[in-house]
């Protein structure tokens, strides 16, 4: 993978696309599910580099092997494949997204109730809650709260048929964020 040439925006746009063929134990696939965040992101009002970030979040899916679950080491993955044109403000967040599931179980009493059944089969596989050790060094982590709303926004992006924007439509947010 690494000794690739550098995409240009149209191949990132179109392993976006691709995320339509992969299904994650969700009731919708992996492309509509990420449209989905990202627009729970610009709704938000959130700065452009986080609403790519939510947009790109679980490409990891479209680059590993699958389990029922996708691919559960996917946020590592994504991250390493996109840093190669995106910086700390995007590739961190995506990095940080599976173990901001794991501090939020840990730390936020109410959350657990609020994950789809596919989460939370994938979080006993990701190694379950932190405990608090694990739990304080996440908190430490430059880009921990850009991770953890980035995982709130992912959570409610799973609403099957949610009408939202095309990938088209963040274009230009992709193109001003590669560096
Ligand atoms: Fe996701």
């Amino acid at each position: 993978m690494t000794s690739e040439p550098p995409p240009t925006v149209d191949a990132l746009c179109e392993l976006l696309a691709s995320l339509a063929q992969h299904a994650y134990g969700e009731d919708l696939d992996v492309l509509a599910h990420s449209l989905q965040t990202a627009a729970h992101a610009e709704r938000s009002g959130a700065a452009d580099d986080l609403v790519v970030a939510a947009l790109f979040h679980d490409v990891g899916h479209g680059l590993g092997d699958p389990t029922e679950w996708g691919v559960l080491d996917h946020s590592t993955t994504g991250a390493r494949y996109l840093a190669r044109w995106f910086g700390p403000t995007i590739t961190e967040p995506v990095r940080l997204h599976v173990q901001a599931k794991r501090y939020l179980v840990a730390t936020d009493s109410g959350y657990r109730n609020r994950l789809s059944r596919a989460s939370l089969e994938s979080l006993r596989l990701q190694g379950g809650p932190f405990d608090e050790e694990h739990a304080a060094r996440f908190a430490r982590e430059r880009f921990a709260a850009d991770a953890v709303t980035l995982r709130r926004w992912d959570d409610a992006g799973k609403v099957p048929d949610d009408e939202v924007p095309p990938i088209e439509h963040y274009r230009p947010l992709i193109e001003a964020a590669v560096v």
